[in-house]
């Protein structure tokens, strides 16, 4: 499916994108849970994925979009719900990088690497479930009261600007692939 076309608001489209994510973190609950014979390059696929998919394409168009759209119409930053997705973002990004990095290291001490992976797997998904949840129940839910229909197809399209110019046309389809490759992995 192409981007941005069938979706009427900016929230479905973001909506969209966590149920993508969701797969990839299903598959991410299997490698951290299960005996751990997953090798690193399938751990290195989900998180390349993470990092592009979940935090480039979608945490950079809620922060750099839809956030200041919201700011906007009122609703507050500190001491509201956005400043709380924002130091989830924030908090999301540490232990993804903390996976790369073990990643990085590779081959030297493969069960050390795996047990940081694990670790900070495990911290990673209970965040980002809590944080998808919030944002599907609470504040796209403001979002759809405070927006025009007009607003929110002005924000679809600065969405699809921000994938072209920041992360490349083509990058959603290719990870929209990719979290289809990992699925069938999970399955
Ligand atoms: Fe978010
Ligand atoms: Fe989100």
């Amino acid at each position: 499916m192409e981007r941005g076309v069938g979706f009427e608001k900016a929230t479905e489209a973001l909506r969209h994108d966590h149920r993508v994510i969701e797969k990839v973190l299903d598959l991410l609950e299997k490698l951290a849970e299960g005996p751990n014979e997953a090798s690193l390059a399938t751990w290195g696929k989900a998180v390349d994925f993470i990092q592009n998919f979940a935090d480039r394409c979608h945490h950079l168009k809620e922060e750099k979009i839809f956030f200041p759209a919201l700011e906007e119409r009122g609703i507050p930053r500190q001491g509201g719900p956005i400043g709380m997705m924002l130091m989830e973002h924030e908090e999301a990004r540490g232990y993804v990088k903390s996976m790369a990095m073990a990643l990085a290291k590779g081959g030297e001490d493969p069960e050390g690497v795996k047990v940081t992976l694990v670790e900070n797997a495990k911290l990673y998904l209970r965040l980002l479930r809590q944080h998808i949840l919030k944002e599907d129940e609470v504040l796209f839910n403001m979002a759809d009261d405070v927006l025009t229909l007009q607003e929110q197809k002005e924000l679809l399209r600065e969405f699809e600007e921000h994938e072209t110019k920041e992360i490349g046309s083509g990058i959603h389809e290719k990870y929209l692939k990719v979290a289809q490759e990992l699925e069938r992995y999970a399955a």
